[in-house]
């Protein structure tokens, strides 16, 4: 197959190019290529996006989603891979889950699907988990993720055996105790409408944490779902150091401020909270100057029952899959604070690089793994549309630009549209 007549985004810049997969790998990339395959004109392609921080639900919550809708989402929102995170029930803290998510995802046949291992067992914070069982299984990462592990001590324990097993830790930061029942950012808008806030050092604590940990161990830590200023300048300056710290955030955090808060709309009820200006404006920064390396949905599909109920009781979450490619693109690209090149490092090439995935850009010889999207197509977000099983979107009636058109995965055409 020949995808012609793309934009192509390449790791240095992007240009016009003909690309033939064969054997489902990239096999030629020249100016024009003949044959039979896609034509792309007016289109770009981007190496396959790489969501590395993803909820299925799948062992337990099927309610809210399971491997095949959130398999569905994920390439109609154009990702090629994701990695999906341990708070399952049964918790993905044992071999036996880990290879049960690997064959049902092989079975489904759209994306990729990396699990991640839990930390503890049960995700408890008492015991450390199976890691190297884990890892010979297919876990590609360990995180606790839904709350912070919380003694520094187990959590140091991790990084090391994390470490032997050439994992990272992905670490999910929010002080338990500080947050203590928060359900929202503390500020102007916590106190307008009276639901309870939590202070950004809820999250900046855990994020010093583990920072400090790494330094001192002289090993690597990933930081999930950056939210605050704060932790974007704590990440920043732990970086210059020469701390070995990656660090992510969501479109949620760049796009939006706690002022949704005031519709009392449980779809903006997110763990860690939506924050401020001036926080989404450090996002932004954070992402421009490489503080932080990626952008991930943490896709966090609810049941409509979780949500249709009172703020403070609401589950926390948003199913993002569907829309983040576009809000990205929007609001960073067309907002001026990335290039296209850098889009694709935030969303494939640097996921790839720091989980050890395949993939993370188009070269010859590697996995013709290809998102390829219509930059000109303005479309307007409606949960009616997605395939999910998770509505809970507080993006109902934005206008976006970027429409994925075909979700390429080792060759085949997983989703076309
Ligand atoms: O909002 C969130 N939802 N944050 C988390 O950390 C967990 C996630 C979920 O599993 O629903
Ligand atoms: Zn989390
Ligand atoms: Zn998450």
């Amino acid at each position: 197959m020949i995808v012609k007549n793309a934009e192509v985004v390449f790791a240095d810049g992007v240009k016009k190019a003909d690309i033939r997969i064969e054997g489902g790998k990239i096999a030629e990339i020249a100016p024009s290529i003949q044959g039979e395959g896609i034509d792309c004109t007016g289109l770009t392609v981007f190496p396959g996006l790489i969501d590395m921080h993803v909820h299925l639900r799948e062992p337990g919550f099927e309610k809210k989603e399971d491997i095949l809708s959130g398999s569905r989402a994920a390439v109609k929102g154009g990702f090629t891979q994701v990695c999906c995170m341990p708070n399952t029930k049964p918790v993905t803290d044992n071999k036996v889950v880990v290879s049960y998510i690997k064959n049902r995802a092989k079975e489904v046949g759209l994306c990729k699907v990396h699990p991640v291992g839990a930390i503890t067992e049960g995700q408890e914070g008492n015991n450390l988990a199976a890691i190297g069982a884990m890892k010979a299984a297919g876990a590609v990462a360990i995180s606790e993720d839904g709350k912070s592990v919380p003694s520094a001590k187990m959590m140091s324990l991790a990084m090391q055996y994390a470490s032997d097993f050439g994992l990272k830790c992905l670490c999910h930061c929010e002080d338990g105790a500080l947050v203590d029942g928060g359900v929202v950012n503390e500020g102007y808008y916590s106190t307008l409408t009276g639901l309870k806030g939590s202070i950004r050092a809820a999250e900046d604590i855990i994020i010093a944490r583990e920072i400090c940990l790494a330094e001192s161990l002289s090993l690597p830590v990933h930081i999930c779902h950056v939210s605050t200023y704060s932790g974007v300048q704590l990440i920043r300056e732990a970086k210059a150091r020469g701390v070995q710290v990656t660090a992510e955030t969501c479109p949620h955090y760049f796009t939006l401020t706690d002022e949704v808060i005031a519709s009392f709309d449980t779809n903006t009820k997110v763990n860690p909270p939506i924050r401020e200006e001036k926080d989404r404006l450090a996002v932004i920064e954070g992402l421009k100057d490489g503080t932080l390396d990626c952008i991930v949905t943490d896709h966090a599909p609810h049941h409509f029952d979780d949500k249709n109920v009172e703020y403070a009781l609401a589950a926390f979450g948003i199913s993002g899959l569907e829309t983040s490619f576009a809000l990205s693109y929007t609001a960073l690209v067309k907002g001026g604070a990335l290039t296209l090149c850098e889009l694709a490092q935030k969303m494939s090439a640097n996921p790839a690089a720091i989980l050890s995935l395949e993939g993370g850009a188009i070269a010859v010889g590697a996995p013709a793994d290809l998102t390829i999207a219509d930059l000109n197509a303005a479309w307007t977000i409606d949960p009616k549309d997605f395939v999910s099983k998770g509505k809970n979107t507080p993006f109902t009636g934005r206008e976006v630009y970027g429409k994925i058109r075909y979700t390429v995965v080792d060759g085949d055409v997983k989703y076309s549209a």
